[in-house]
């Protein structure tokens, strides 16, 4: 997590290196800070809570220079405090770092012995003062920075700042993105490319072990090794533009009303939607396939439970699932040969990319599901399913989520036909149902407003029940993460056949029941879950459409229909009204849609 940027420019940063801050801000809000030379000097800002605060110091108290790094904070090593906040300095080093420097304790024991003052509690400090130790000792800033990393354990992503240093930055990669932009006599250091969108197009991706030197002309690579490298300069097409959030008043309500699009574009990419055929994957064979596993965190991980229900289902492929956190350290027994899906928006996403470097060494060919085309999840695998989301920004993810079941479907629907587990017409009209999906999506979003109102009747609430069954239980898991997540209601999601085993201990009249139920062939069995839960005075909110209502069996307290729609592709229509209901619940309890508290966009700490 965490934000780090770099400008060596040739007017005033101060005010670039805040604007790209705002671009990173998803990685981190809790702390932000920069630092630039002025005459030579290194001087610094910094400053608790958002990063308007942070703007308002700068406003107070402008800095000068032309060289700067900044740094948007999400706390693993010290409370979000002024003082933790990064740039940390030690003598002429100024730092700013996303990640963890798992053997900080000990470094800093031994810079305390020698006579070293820390100002921080966080790990970061150890690395300026590594660095000004090292170069108080007469070594080049290089070999300073070189022989620094060498003793640094754990994942980072660094820049640098060394006074009296005016045409210099320095980073290092390890464990976390760092992109180097080139621009007109000026070069940038980024997490990610859309931090220097402003600036330039024409990016360098750091690579795993990789560190850098950059002056005004250039930058110089080196491996983990010290080797010079090459690493490819990549013209990215990313409009500045794709980043704003226009008229709406979140970007998650700008994310979430981009679906149909969204969806539409990344169907697109998979289906052949004139001949009704599902495009077969480049580099997938699904007929050799004898088991998937899939891997992931969070709404990723939902998305991939869903995905489960469809290859198994469609194309008769067993799919092992785990949360990525689990998965890694299961030590899961995998055939070699076999095919492991991870799914990210990111690509970031730590203890993903964990999971990915087990499956590799495992000798599984590695799919990755990804957003952002140029992460490391997508660099490090065989094959890259994109979702043609465009960047999400809210942390909350949203369109991402419904990309990834879009993707996930369209693969299921190939699988089935490399398998033969479906015949052409199969194929067509499951493809056609799909085609359907951006129409359906935009019909959900015509139903905002009632799903606000119900926000409105909720937002007291203390705990919120989620209940699904087949596809429709990720997507209570979805709906109650997203509630959570947004307006801090504690929320569960539950399979709707589980309720009885324990949960249904927690009904009564108080506590909302969101079940999760198109009529489709389980419908009637959520239907008897769902006259438990009323019998118990439970308030329940039916998603289902005219059929499923008809067919409740009783009267709930808030029903929202959407259209009939065949059962494959319900759960992607039905993704909608749960973020709605998230959204609206959360904005009612006045909570920070875009920036939960305690959050982060990219988790790439364990
Ligand atoms: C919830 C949410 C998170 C992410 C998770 C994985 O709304 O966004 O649960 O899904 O952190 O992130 P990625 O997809 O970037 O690997």
């Amino acid at each position: 997590m965490c934000g780090i940027v770099g400008i060596l420019g040739n007017a005033p940063v101060a005010e670039r290196l805040i604007d790209s801050l705002k671009r990173l801000e998803y990685r981190g809000y809790d702390s932000a800070g920069i630092a630039t030379l002025e005459g030579g000097r290194l001087t610094r800002l910094r400053a608790a809570g958002k990063l308007k605060n942070l703007e308002a110091e700068a406003a107070a108290h402008p800095l000068a220079g032309v060289i700067g790094i900044g740094h948007t904070r999400w706390a693993t090593h010290g409370g979000p405090t002024e003082r933790n906040a990064h740039p940390h300095v030690a003598g002429r080093v100024a730092v700013v770092h996303n990640g963890i420097i798992e053997n900080f304790r000990e470094l800093k024991d031994a810079l305390i012995a020698g006579g070293a003052v820390f100002e921080s509690d966080t790990d970061t400090e150890v690395i300026a003062h590594l660095l000004s130790v090292a170069l108080a000792a007469g070594e080049t800033p290089q070999d300073a920075l070189a022989k620094t990393l060498k003793r640094l354990r754990g994942a980072f992503a660094l820049a640098i700042l060394i006074e009296g240093e005016e045409d210099l930055l320095l980073a290092a990669r390890r464990g976390s993105p760092l992109a180097v932009g080139l621009g007109k006599g000026e070069t940038y250091l980024g997490s990610d490319a859309i931090a220097l969108a402003p600036f330039t197009n024409r990016i360098v991706y750091l690579e795993e072990g990789d560190w850098a030197v950059l002056d005004r002309k250039g930058v110089t690579i080196f491996d983990a090794e010290d080797r010079p490298v090459a690493r490819p300069l990549k013209v990215l097409q990313s409009s500045a533009l794709l980043v704003e959030k226009g008229n709406y008043r979140h970007f998650m309500a700008k994310e979430i009303a981009e679906q149909p699009d969204v969806i539409g574009h990344t169907l697109a990419y998979y289906l052949d939607l004139a001949e009704g055929r599902a495009k077969a994957p480049e580099g997938l064979d699904f007929a050799a396939v004898e088991r998937v596993s899939i891997a992931a965190c969070g709404t990723a991980y939902y998305a991939g439970l869903v995905g489960k229900y469809w290859f198994e289902r469609l194309a008769r492929l067993p799919v092992d699932i785990d949360v990525a956190s689990e998965f890694r350290y299961r030590e899961v027994p995998l055939k070699p040969g076999g095919l492991s899906i991870f799914i990210s928006q990111s690509g970031e996403t730590a203890d993903t990319l964990a999971s990915l470097r087990y499956c590799r060494e495992a000798g599984q060919r590695i799919a990755a599901v990804v957003n952002v085309p140029t992460s490391t999840i997508a660099r490090e695998s065989d094959v890259v399913l994109p979702t043609l989301a465009g960047p999400e920004i809210g942390v909350a993810s949203t369109k991402a989520f419904t990309c990834q079941l879009s993707v996930l479907a369209s693969l299921a629907v190939a699988a089935a036909r490399a398998r033969g587990t479906i015949d052409a017409a199969e194929e067509k009209r499951l493809v056609e149902a799909l085609a359907e999906v951006p129409r359906l999506v935009s019909q959900a979003l015509a139903l905002e407003h009632e799903i606000a109102e119900i926000g409105r009747r909720i937002h007291k609430a203390s705990d919120v029940l989620y209940l699904g069954r087949g596809t429709s239980y990720p997507i209570a898991l979805e709906g109650a993460l997203k509630l959570k997540e947004l307006s801090y209601i504690h929320a569960e999601g539950y399979a709707a056949g589980e309720l009885k085993h324990g949960p249904i201990a927690l009904i009564d009249e108080s506590v909302p029941v969101v079940v999760v139920a198109p009529f489709d062939s389980l419908f009637e069995k959520t239907a008897s879950n769902m006259q438990e839960v009323a019998a118990r005075g439970g308030r329940i909110i039916l998603v289902t459409d005219e059929e499923g209502l008809a067919h409740a069996g009783l009267t709930p307290a808030e029903t929202i229909l959407l259209p009939k729609m065949p059962p494959e592709i319900a759960p992607i229509v039905y993704a909608i009204p749960v973020q709605f209901l998230a959204y609206h619940t959360a904005v009612v309890n006045g909570t920070d849609v875009d920036q939960p508290r305690n959050l982060a966009k990219s988790v790439t700490v364990e």
